[in-house]
């Protein structure tokens, strides 16, 4: 559990702000405390010299190690990064592979080491280096998975924040833009470590929770229905099928294939997800009307992956309206970038609400897994485009979906 509430306080440093030294120093300061550590570093590799350099330096008394190159393969943390693979010393005075020269430039003395490569997208981007941790002897295989996903984010936090120097540099932005990009990309890596963490849980409460739900069920056939243990019961069938649920959203979500873009015809896709959500109900008093627009344009899209993502934006629709009323879709370019706005007139959603519900496990409905929109805004995400959501507490509801639809290769399809 120690480790879960690490990687949860990790994803909170990671998305605290895009200020990459404010956000190594921060993750180090985390894995000092979590493997009770005496110092951290983080090298970082230069690819075009193909060489190590000390990317942050928690000891570095006099201000010279960062002048140190180390090649690939040399020492420790050339090893890792050119295998890939975790190190872990836990004597450095009976360890050949071990090398003092940084010691003797800090006055540092190593006694233990635990190396970890930083990958992003299976590409290494540089290596952790944990020194005197206190828990090198115990390092076990869950700890050694925790430290596989924090090195996984820092990975991600410096190939963001090189997107982000990159963008700044070549595109003269607007404060305002600045702005807007610099959120974007916090909640596109919130939401990547949730996923991350989420996994995690997913995998360590399906067992039990399939046990428990078979035992309740065994459980229901004894007893009669009628008194109050017999409801008991029902609770806890309930709420196993409803953890149930979430296990199989969390897995489904995390390995969501990537968009296959393939030529749809946008009213056949609109139709489609329309018949495809009406399949899954039994009597539905809800109306779907579609504003065609005229063309009636062929796209570019994941066919499937956007009817899921549709479906998914529907049932809201039809849940907040206490499954009768009138949902309208309505379609417009803006630009090379198509529009799919889905209106209802539910209950809608209080304005401070409305960041939270693009979040994993946010709902506020009793049978909710919470894991709508995080697939919607995943799905979209994958075709390069948002979602946004207007919405008045009373009045309604307004989803709009919006993506470049029309490839860089193709003719203007306007
Ligand atoms: N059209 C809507 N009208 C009102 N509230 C909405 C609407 N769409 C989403 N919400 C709010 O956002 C929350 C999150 O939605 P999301 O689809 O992610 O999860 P859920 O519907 O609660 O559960 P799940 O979709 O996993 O069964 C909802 O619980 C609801 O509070
Ligand atoms: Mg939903």
């Amino acid at each position: 559990m120690k480790e879960i509430k690490t990687i949860a306080q990790f994803s909170s440093i990671i998305n605290s702000s895009l200020d990459i030294d404010d956000v190594l120093s921060n993750s180090m300061l985390l894995i000092e405390e979590l493997m009770e550590a005496e110092v951290c570093s983080i090298f970082e590799l230069d690819k075009e010299k193909n060489e190590l350099f000390f990317r942050l330096a928690r000891y570095d008394p006099h201000g010279n190690i960062k002048k140190i190159r180390i090649k690939m393969g040399e020492g420790i943390a050339g090893s890792v990064a050119s295998t890939g693979e975790m190190i872990v010393i836990s004597d450095t005075k009976k360890d050949g592979r071990f090398n003092s020269m940084v010691d003797d430039i800090t006055g540092f003395q190593t006694k233990s080491i635990v190396a970890v490569p930083i990958k992003n997208k299976g590409r290494i981007l540089g290596v952790i280096q944990v020194l005197n941790c206190k828990r090198v002897a115990s390092l076990d295989e869950n700890m050694r998975e925790v430290l596989f996903i924090v090195a996984g984010q820092v990975g991600i936090a410096m190939e963001n924040a090189k997107l982000y120097g990159r963008l700044k540099e070549n595109f003269v932005l607007t404060k305002a833009e600045l702005k807007e990009t610099q959120a974007k990309l916090l909640r596109t890596e919130r939401l990547a470590a949730m996923g991350q963490l989420s996994h995690a849980v997913a995998h360590e409460v399906r067992n039990p929770v399939m046990a428990i739900g078979g035992f309740a069920r065994r459980l229901k056939k004894m007893l009669p229905s009628d008194q109050l243990s017999g409801k008991y019961v029902d609770v806890i069938l309930q709420e196993t099928a409803r953890l149930g649920k979430m296990v199989v959203e969390v897995e489904r979500y995390t390995s969501l294939p990537e968009p296959e873009l393939k030529q749809v015809n946008l009213s056949d896709l609109l139709k489609n997800a329309v018949h495809g959500w009406r399949k899954n109900q039994q009597e539905v008093a809800t109306e779907v009307k579609i504003k065609s627009m005229s063309g009636n344009p062929e796209i570019y899209v994941d066919k499937e992956l956007m009817k899921e993502a549709l479906i998914r934006v529907l049932s809201n629709a039809q849940e907040s309206m206490d499954q009768k009323g009138v949902i309208t879709i309505s379609t417009w370019w803006e630009g090379k970038w198509i529009i799919i706005s889905l209106r209802d007139h539910g209950i809608g959603i209080v304005k401070e609400d409305i960041p939270r519900v693009f979040e994993p496990f946010y709902t506020s409905k009793m049978q909710g897994a919470g894991m709508g929109l995080s697939f919607v805004s995943q799905i979209v995400a994958g075709h390069g485009g948002e979602v946004k959501i207007s919405s008045t507490r009373g009045v309604g509801t307004e989803v709009r979906i919006s993506f470049p639809a029309t490839r860089s290769d193709s003719s203007d399809l306007i």
